[in-house]
């Protein structure tokens, strides 16, 4: 029998996955560099873990070392202009973060309260959410460099922050360490965008509000979606969004919003925002229930189903296997395709198997 200490299950918020070989936790920074040293010396693989909210791993598990990030330091400072900011470990908890920024009297964070994961790996695939995303917030990352075994730091604009995605994705040679992010000084939040936050915090497009109203707004949202984690409800057992909101480029968009119109009728209000060079942003959870695949999908006795409370989340209901999963996600991705058209992509990071 595998040892339960090495399955990768109990370290990603999916709870799936096979063993790992070995599993090292890394308390502070000094510690993770020299075991990641180590280990690149010794020609060990390594899976570098950080909250596991965004990691899909397959049944069969990783053939090497997994390293958990648990380095959860953080403090507050101010540039020369007296702009404050926080600069944090890796793996401290992000909203955690989101919290202690709050608590100590500033803003800046309040929109991304409530998503699971490390603060490390919010800048690597840009994390969005309610119309702040990381780009919008970010000061510098420190990375460690694998390769040429150096400690660095990024700015924004060599991190190339694009919608779920910066060079850090898809890469295991440019660790995370530390991140620090710009703050607004009197607990006030940035300007709230997001139609479904501001009407419910009674304010207009644009305004900001007190940080810690907004924090306990998105906080409600959220968990109205199954998006905040709570063992107890299944719902919340996934990778948030399984797959990202499409992109379709401006030249197929008009035949691809005609194919949703032929189908659905031609009065449908299609979710649709602008994104560069003319393309069109969709909705990949409207997609998904109008291609037919209602909450809840199969239904419940499935070990994986959709979220009964949002359709983009495909979740573990207990028993499930990554293969279970991965069979849901195929389903609906053809469901979609074949509906109209539209591809979608996995958004979480796939290790040892996929889709
Ligand atoms: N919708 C449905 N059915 C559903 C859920 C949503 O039809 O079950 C439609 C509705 O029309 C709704 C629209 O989808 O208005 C958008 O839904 P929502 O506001 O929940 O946002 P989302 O596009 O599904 C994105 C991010 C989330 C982020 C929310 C809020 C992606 C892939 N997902 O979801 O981020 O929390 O916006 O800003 O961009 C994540 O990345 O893991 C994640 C949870």
């Amino acid at each position: 029998m595998t040892d339960s200490s090495l399955l990768l299950s109990g370290l990603t918020t999916l709870r799936l996955g096979g063993p790992a070989r070995d599993v090292v936790r890394c308390a502070d920074t000094t510690s993770l560099i020299a075991t990641l040293a180590a280990l690149d010396d010794a020609g060990t693989p390594v899976l570098i873990v950080g909250g596991g909210s965004n990691l899909v791993i397959g049944d069969d598990g990783f053939p090497g070392t997994a390293v958990v990030i648990e380095s959860s330091g953080y403090t507050f400072a101010a540039d020369e202009d007296g702009k404050p900011y926080v600069s944090a470990d890796a793996g401290l908890e992000w909203d955690t973060l989101v919290a202690a920024t709050i608590d100590n009297g500033f803003g800046g964070l309040e929109c991304l309260s409530g998503i699971p994961g490390s603060t490390g790996a919010t800048p690597v695939q840009n994390v969005g959410a309610y119309g702040v995303e990381i780009a919008d917030i970010l000061r510098s990352v420190d990375v460690y460099d694998r390769a040429t075994r150096t400690a660095g730091t990024l700015t924004p604009d060599d991190l190339e922050l694009g919608y779920r995605s910066s060079i850090l994705k898809y890469r295991a040679d440019k660790v995370v360490v530390a991140v620090s992010f710009w703050l607004t000084p009197d607990r006030r939040s940035r300007p709230l965008r997001y139609r479904e936050l501001f009407t419910a915090l009674g304010v207009d497009a644009g305004q900001d509000a007190d940080a810690a109203d907004v924090r306990t707004a998105v906080l409600s949202l959220r968990g109205g979606k199954g998006m905040v984690l709570n063992p107890d409800d299944h719902d919340t057992w996934s990778a948030g969004s399984f797959f990202t909101n499409p992109i379709v480029d401006a030249a197929r968009a008009p035949e691809i919003l005609d194919r949703i119109r032929t189908r659905l009728g031609k009065d449908v209000t299609i979710p649709q925002y602008p994104a560069p060079d003319g393309a069109v942003k969709l909705s990949a959870g409207w997609l998904i229930e109008r291609a037919g695949f209602a909450k809840g999908h199969p239904g419940e006795h499935a070990p994986a189903r959709l979220s009964t409370k949002h359709t983009l989340a495909l979740t573990n209901r207990g028993p499930a296997t990554t293969e279970d999963l991965l069979t849901l996600a195929r389903e609906v991705r053809s469901g979609v395709r074949d509906a109209f058209g539209v591809d979608l992509h996995p958004e979480p990071v796939l290790v040892g198997c996929e889709i």
